[in-house]
């Protein structure tokens, strides 16, 4: 009996209804539930060919556990390697390269000093000399969001320096990223599975949360869906996710890629109205099933992208260009000092906060399951 499990929190339509569509369709030697945990040994196999993770970006023990399932085989979606190692800033940037649309996008070093740093953990950063700049590139209005985040937690609109350094004020050690505002006529959130099955969702962010996916749109033009279809394959290939939304704000016809590092992504029955829930269990069941049939005993049965798998062929390998000529001692001087700089802490990053230097003892917030 191969088993198919779904590890789950606090969302209540989604796993049960998985479980129940996978064990309707009668599929011989195969079979599903929710996962269930007991001792997590070392290096021990799980009873699971096939594992939906729901819920480890919330739940550190649960990742650990199952990084250790995966070792031992159980095909974990996603897989909680990547998972573990991507976030949205990475994410833009592999965008960039692959030709995926996105809005310009700056990395901001935390409002608050990480634990046990002090003004010496900074003197690498030019801040706040790099703001001017930082606002000519992306301008205003522009939206700050945290590098890693999820659910629409402390993701700002701002509209001009004072008002993202009072924002920023408020984001304590959390590491934002500060993005150029796509103004849309159209929005879509995209869910694809396996890589390739893409299921468009038209999207009203502007609306309450329970109006937000639209029924009732007016219909879209067949290129701009296909143009849509396209980059979300290529993203999630790219990513190597099996289960993910992605979000596109269209301006001017063209998709740009939003938000598209949601590997646990909403599927409430509640937000996401009865037609999606309905694609999403179907589907999210055939591909489990799909998985849990190739799965293959005594190997690794995980999902890696295009980013990660390209860089092991040795063609790749093979461009690489080798630099043969040694290292010469470096003569330029380097803006880094060697002592505590007397200015401001970079870390604290703005003159026009009031916070205190004081690192905030609240954690960063992980990616949530929803949104
Ligand atoms: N660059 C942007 N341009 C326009 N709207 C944006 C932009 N970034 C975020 N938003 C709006 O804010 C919402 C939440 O941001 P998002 O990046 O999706 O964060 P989360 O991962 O928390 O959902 C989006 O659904 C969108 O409506
Ligand atoms: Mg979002």
């Amino acid at each position: 009996m191969k088993k198919i499990g779904i590890l789950f929190g606090k969302e209540d339509t989604f796993p049960w209804a998985f479980v129940d569509r996978v064990n309707e369709k009668k599929i011989k030697g195969i079979q599903a539930e929710a996962v269930s945990i007991d001792m997590v040994q070392q290096a021990a196999p799980t009873d699971y060919s096939v594992i939906i993770d729901r819920i480890s970006q919330d739940v550190p023990f649960y990742r650990a556990y199952l990084k250790n399932a995966a070792i031992s085989g159980t095909a974990v979606i996603n897989n909680p390697f990547w998972w573990s190692a991507d976030e949205k800033f990475f994410n833009n940037a592999l965008a960039e390269k692959i030709g995926v649309p996105v809005p310009k996008t700056v990395l901001l070093p935390s409002n608050h000093r990480p634990d046990d740093t002090d003004e010496n953990s900074f003197r690498n950063l030019k801040f706040p000399t790099s703001w001017e700049q930082i606002f000519e590139y992306i301008g205003f209005p522009a939206y700050m969001k945290p590098f890693a985040g999820g659910g629409w937690k402390n993701v700002y609109k701002v509209n001009d320096a004072q008002d993202l350094f009072n924002k920023h004020s408020e984001t304590g050690q959390l590491v934002m990223m500060l993005q150029e505002e796509i103004v849309f006529t159209e929005y879509f959130r995209c869910y694809c599975l396996g890589g390739s099955n893409v299921h468009i969702m038209q999207y009203e962010p502007r609306n309450p949360h329970h109006l937000r996916y639209v029924t009732d749109g007016a219909p879209i033009a067949k290129k701009l869906l296909a143009e849509i279809e396209k980059l979300t394959v290529k993203l999630n290939q790219a990513l190597g996710y099996d289960f993910n939304t992605v979000e596109f704000a269209v301006r001017d016809g063209v998709p740009y890629a939003i938000d598209f590092c949601n590997p646990a992504p909403d599927a409430d029955i509640n937000s996401v109205g009865q037609v999606n829930f309905d694609w999403i269990v179907e589907n999210a069941a055939n591909m489990a099933i799909e998985k849990a049939k190739s799965y293959k005993e005594g190997q690794l049965n995980l999902t890696w992208g295009t980013f990660i798998s390209d860089v092991f062929t040795p063609s790749q390998i093979k461009k690489t260009p080798v630099e043969k000529t040694p290292a010469k001692k470096s003569t330029s001087k380097s803006s880094v000092t060697k002592k505590s700089p007397a200015k401001k802490p970079a870390a604290k990053t703005t003159t026009a906060t009031k916070s205190t230097a004081k690192a905030a003892t609240k954690t960063p917030a992980k990616r949530s399951a929803k949104k």
